[in-house]
């Protein structure tokens, strides 16, 4: 069993994405066992993103994921990692395979509807920068 952080980015909330993103998390099995609404500060989006410190993309990204509401998701399942960054699709949507949510739904490299994190050391911190073990269902 294997656990990974979803976010449906300021984007996809604002553009009524929520369901079409839920919808597809549930038709693919991958198993939502937490779930929250928030509105992170620019710092809050500073840490989350530290890895991405030094890239010059830093700055936009954080402003952006700062700009508004966005939905967290706990996903529980075998290979899940993987299985959702699969259903993402690359993070530039020209490069996302078809039927992936950032080829259906992506109008940008930054504005890329979601987030999933790449292995299970970022899974695990990503996790934890949101949720504690009490607000994930066993
Ligand atoms: P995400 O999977 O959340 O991880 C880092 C984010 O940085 C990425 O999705 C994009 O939203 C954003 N980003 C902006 N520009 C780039 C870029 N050139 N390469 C990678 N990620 C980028």
């Amino acid at each position: 069993m294997e656990r990974t952080l979803s976010i449906i980015k300021p984007d996809g909330v604002h553009r009524g994405l929520i369901g079409e993103v839920v919808n597809m998390l549930e038709q693919n099995d991958l198993n939502i066992v937490a779930m929250k609404m928030l509105y992170m500060t620019k710092p809050q989006a500073e840490g989350f993103y530290a890895v991405h410190r030094e890239r010059p993309f830093f700055e936009s990204l954080t402003d952006f994921m700062s700009s508004g509401p966005v939905v967290v998701m706990v996903l529980e399942g075998e290979n899940v990692i993987a299985r959702y960054r699969d259903l993402m699709g690359a993070t530039n949507y020209k490069e996302a395979a078809d039927g992936t949510i950032r080829q259906k739904f992506a109008t940008d490299i930054e504005k890329n509807v979601v987030h999933g994190s790449d292995a299970p050391e970022t899974a695990s911190f990503e996790i934890s920068y949101f949720f504690n073990r009490f607000e994930i269902i066993r």
